[in-house]
């Protein structure tokens, strides 16, 4: 049991420094190369390319980096995890694409920018982390100009059929193939932890809803096991 909002981000932020050197191999691994189009669909959401986007919790920066090559013109990458961050800025150096994305630590629920700053706000596998999910929304709602657009990829609640099967991949498989892979058991077994007090996908939408947000729809990928939420700023 969580003692404060700072234990649980302390804890995930070392969590996630743990895991950085095979987080993209993992990734790929444990939803077959899914996760890449999962993050493209989640582009393509963000909808016509427009100045300034905020990528909140990059990680090692995939989708800051299928924002830039959409074509926006300027992406803000933020993590809180230093060795993400510094992962994140290494792969899209070594690719040559970073000149029109900017690094930059920073706590989702406390953003370091100014009100009605940014186009469009995206997060991928950030929402289950958040020691307070109505705070973070309400954050990204803040630094939206009006008319942005705030779209979220993440894990959800899947449907009855797969419930089962897939709690035990998550559950058991998953954080044996973390172990497998030089990674962490821990760090995987997580996975499923997490999901278990986060909101369902039509919950979620209503959580969207409360922050300010209008418009919101959601689509489901992966069987239902993951979701991509929208709203916009009215
Ligand atoms: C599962 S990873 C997702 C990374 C990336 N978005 C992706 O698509 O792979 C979760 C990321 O969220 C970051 N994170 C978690 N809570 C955060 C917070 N409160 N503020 C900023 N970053 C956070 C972690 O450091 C980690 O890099």
């Amino acid at each position: 049991m969580e003692r404060s909002e700072g234990d649980k981000a302390a804890r995930v932020k070392s969590m996630f420094a743990r895991i950085v050197p095979r987080y993209d191999l993992m990734n790929r691994l444990m939803t077959l190369g899914l996760d890449q189009r999962w993050r493209q669909a989640t582009v393509t959401l963000a909808g016509p390319v427009d100045e300034l986007a905020l990528d909140v919790a990059t990680g090692t920066g995939d989708l800051a980096l299928r924002l830039a090559r959409r074509g926006w013109r300027r992406v803000v990458a933020v993590d809180f995890c230093s060795p993400m961050l510094a992962a994140a800025s290494d792969k899209i150096a070594s690719r040559g694409d970073g000149a029109r994305i900017a690094f930059a630590g920073a706590d989702a629920l406390r953003l370091p920018f100014a009100a009605d700053t940014f186009d469009c706000v995206v997060n991928a596998f950030l929402l289950r982390n958040v020691a307070d999910l109505g705070a973070a929304l309400r954050e990204f709602h803040r630094v939206l100009r009006r008319g942005g657009r705030l779209v979220c990829l993440d894990l959800t609640h899947p449907p009855a059929p797969i419930k089962l099967p897939l709690a035990l991949y998550r559950d058991a498989i998953v954080p044996l193939l973390g172990a497998a892979v030089g990674s962490d058991f821990d760090a995987y077994r997580y996975l499923g932890n997490s999901l278990k007090p986060y909101p369902d996908a039509r919950r979620l939408s209503e959580f969207l809803a409360q922050a300010g947000f209008v418009r919101v729809d959601y689509r489901l990928h992966g069987l239902g096991a993951v979701a991509i939420h929208r709203g916009w700023k009215g």
